[in-house]
C-alpha cells in the first residue's frame, strides 16, 4: 500500500481570492466525523508522534507550511505541506510526526471518527511490534 497519498483539491478561486472545498467521502476517501486544527504553532516544536489503529485522517496546511513524516514501519517519507489545495491522507498504522511549522501555520485535520484515546499508539516500539 502506498505510504504517501496526496489529495489535490481543485482551485475554485477567482480574482476575488482563493476557494477550496472538501466534501465528505468525495474529495477525501472517508466520511468526516471530526475536524480539528492546530494553530499558533511555536518555533522548534514538533507534534504527533503516534499512529492510529483505525482512524483515517486527511491533513491540509491551509496557512503557512510544515513537514509531516509518515512511517509505515517499512520506510518513512517526509512530505512538505505548503498549499491549501494539497493535503495528505494518513491511513491507520502509519506513524506520523509534524515538524518545521512556519510562523503562521494552520494545520486542518479531517478525521473519520470521534476522538478516542484507545485508538492511539503512542509508543514507537509498540507500533513497530504491531506492524
Ligand atoms: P495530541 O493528539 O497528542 O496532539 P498532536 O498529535 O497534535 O501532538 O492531542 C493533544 C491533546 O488533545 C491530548 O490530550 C488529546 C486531546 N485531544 C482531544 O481531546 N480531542 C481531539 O480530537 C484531539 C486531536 C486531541
Amino acid at each position: 500500500m502506498n505510504l504517501v497519498t496526496m489529495i489535490e483539491l481543485p482551485n475554485l478561486g477567482d480574482d476575488r481570492g482563493g476557494l477550496a472545498v472538501i466534501e465528505s467521502g468525495l474529495s477525501i476517501p472517508f466520511d468526516i466525523k471530526r475536524t480539528y486544527y492546530i494553530y499558533d504553532t511555536k518555533e522548534g516544536v514538533s507534534r504527533g508522534y503516534h499512529a492510529h489503529r483505525a482512524l483515517k485522517q486527511a491533513v491540509f496546511c491551509i496557512s503557512g507550511s510544515c513537514d509531516i513524516l509518515l512511517d509505515d514501519g517499512l520506510g518513512e517519507k517526509i512530505v512538505r505541506l505548503k498549499s491549501p489545495l494539497e493535503g495528505v491522507f494518513v491511513r491507520p498504522f502509519v506513524w506520523h510526526e509534524m515538524h518545521n511549522f512556519s510562523d503562521n501555520c494552520v494545520l486542518l485535520v479531517l478525521a473519520s471518527d470521534y476522538y478516542d484515546e484507545s485508538d492511539y499508539i503512542r509508543n514507537y516500539e509498540e507500533f513497530k511490534g504491531l506492524i
